[in-house]
């Protein structure tokens, strides 16, 4: 590659993070050939269009895709940088399924030639891009190969994650700081110098398998500690506290900042990241586990609490408001909102209404089950009891005025002047137990 011509990008994988990285790429103008296994994708970006929701992602993809900057296809070609952003999900037992990302370098592999940078950004268990660079070096024998020659290399590998934040994607993209891992110091130097030309954040160099930890880290650490708000929000239900109360007195202390409670934690990273570490170290994670199984055991707590309130008021009509993981996304991976809406679904059919403005329609498990997504006007007018899932913002800004004399449950603490609101019940801690 050399500097003073702009390279040309291939982005395998068009998902949440490899379109809106492909698009700023092409912003920053490079020729940037997306890749992706599905058709549907490939045919809507190469219209302008979008396949996901993400904030003024629609705009900036719509002008790259007319100015000839980024264009999409299910064949690969060469390039001088290849980006891989596929799925990294866990199996059954949680053990880390790497398929996605070895396929994507069986794919690339064979257009390698001399020069070409490849860097991986998908969440990865350490050893990752060292298995992606093993696999590269038996696909591609005639290529010198980082960490395995005396020489230099022909090609560099890194692994390079993202941490960015759904919803701001598209700033968090070019602001953020970047950890940028290479399998040798002159790879990393190699990725550094291409995301140079399009983040604005300070780019830090290191290995390929500290990177790849670094990331497990940061989302294993959120968990913990959102592990730690779930289980004083069991507590002070328990002992017949507001907790969100307690945790706004407690966070005055200068040192204390403790995250906010909910149903449960959800999404493809946070819930399933630290799954890695444990995968890769079982005997010496007993903290990150048991996380893990805190934040899984709130959602069984908000579904019993949930479904104790609903029996106990025959004939009301009830809404779940959200579906999504978090606030103002429509992403609905992993949701404990979804989950929980779902479990009520199939106990309580008709009397469940679902309002969730991110979903065009309801996901196939509520198929059968009679209920009906309504938008949250419909939903103060016609329903007696409001189960908040999600904190978007459209539910944030109801006013009391409209919600008054309704009975509220509310997992996010979106309405600290709620009248009515749910306590704890007796029969809601029988039903956990
Ligand atoms: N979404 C986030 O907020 C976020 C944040 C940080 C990291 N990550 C990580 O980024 C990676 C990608 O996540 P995502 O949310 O963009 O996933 P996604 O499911 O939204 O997109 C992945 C895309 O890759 C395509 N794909 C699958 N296998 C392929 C292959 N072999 N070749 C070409 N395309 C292929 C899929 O069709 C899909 O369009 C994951 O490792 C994830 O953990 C995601």
């Amino acid at each position: 590659m050399k500097s003073d011509k702009k390279p040309d990008v291939c982005v395998v994988g068009l998902g949440y993070i490899g379109l809106p990285t492909a698009a700023v790429i092409a912003r920053a103008g490079c020729r940037v050939l997306g890749l992706d296994v599905s058709q549907k994708v490939v045919d809507t970006i190469n219209r302008g269009e979008i396949h996901i929701e993400e904030v003024d992602l629609d705009g900036l993809v719509h002008g790259v895709v007319s100015r000839g900057l980024l264009s999409a296809s299910t064949e690969v070609a060469p390039a001088d940088v290849f980006v891989i952003a596929v799925p990294t999900p866990f199996d059954k037992d949680h053990a880390p399924d790497i398929s996605y990302v070895l396929s994507a370098g069986r794919t690339i592999a064979p257009v390698l030639k001399q020069g070409d940078v490849i860097i991986l950004e998908s969440t990865s268990p350490v050893g990752t891009t060292e298995r992606l660079r093993d696999l590269i070096a038996e696909m591609r024998p005639d290529l010198k190969i980082p960490g395995l020659t005396g020489e230099i290399p022909d090609i560099s590998i890194s692994y390079c994650p993202e941490r960015v934040l759904p919803g701001r994607i598209l700033e968090e993209l070019t602001n953020n700081d970047r950890s940028i891992g290479g399998i040798t110091p002159r790879c990393a130097r190699k990725a550094l110098a291409f995301y140079k030309r399009f983040v604005r954040g300070e780019c830090v160099t290191t290995d390929a398998r500290s990177a790849e930890m670094t990331k497990l880290v940061e989302n294993a650490y959120r968990d913990v500690n959102i592990a730690f708000a779930n289980e004083l929000s069991i507590v002070a239900d328990r002992m017949g506290l507001d907790v969100w109360e307690v945790i706004r007195l407690a966070n005055r202390h200068p040192r204390v900042n403790i995250l906010s409670p909910g149903p449960g934690v959800g999404g493809h990273c946070i819930a399933v990241d630290p799954w890695f570490i444990v995968h890769g170290a079982p005997e010496e994670t007993p903290l990150i586990r048991t996380a893990r199984g805190v934040n899984d055991g709130k959602m069984h707590h908000v579904i019993a609490k949930a479904e104790a309130l609903v029996e106990a008021h025959p004939g009301a009509k009830v809404a779940c408001l959200g579906l999504a993981f978090k606030a103002n996304i429509d992403d609905f991976r992993e949701s404990p909102a979804r989950f929980v809406a779902s479990r009520l679904a199939r106990r309580f059919g008709e009397r469940i209404h679902i309002v969730e403005p991110y979903a065009a329609e309801l996901p196939i498990e509520f198929t059968d089950t009679g209920v009906r997504q309504i938008d949250i006007d419909d939903a103060l007018e016609a329903c007696d009891i409001l189960i908040v899932l999600v904190d978007h913002d459209v539910f944030r800004v109801v006013p009391l005025a409209e919600r008054a004399n309704k009975l509220v449950y509310d997992t996010r603490g979106i309405w600290p002047d709620q009248p009515r609101a749910v306590r704890e019940t007796e029969t809601a801690l029988r039903l956990v137990g």
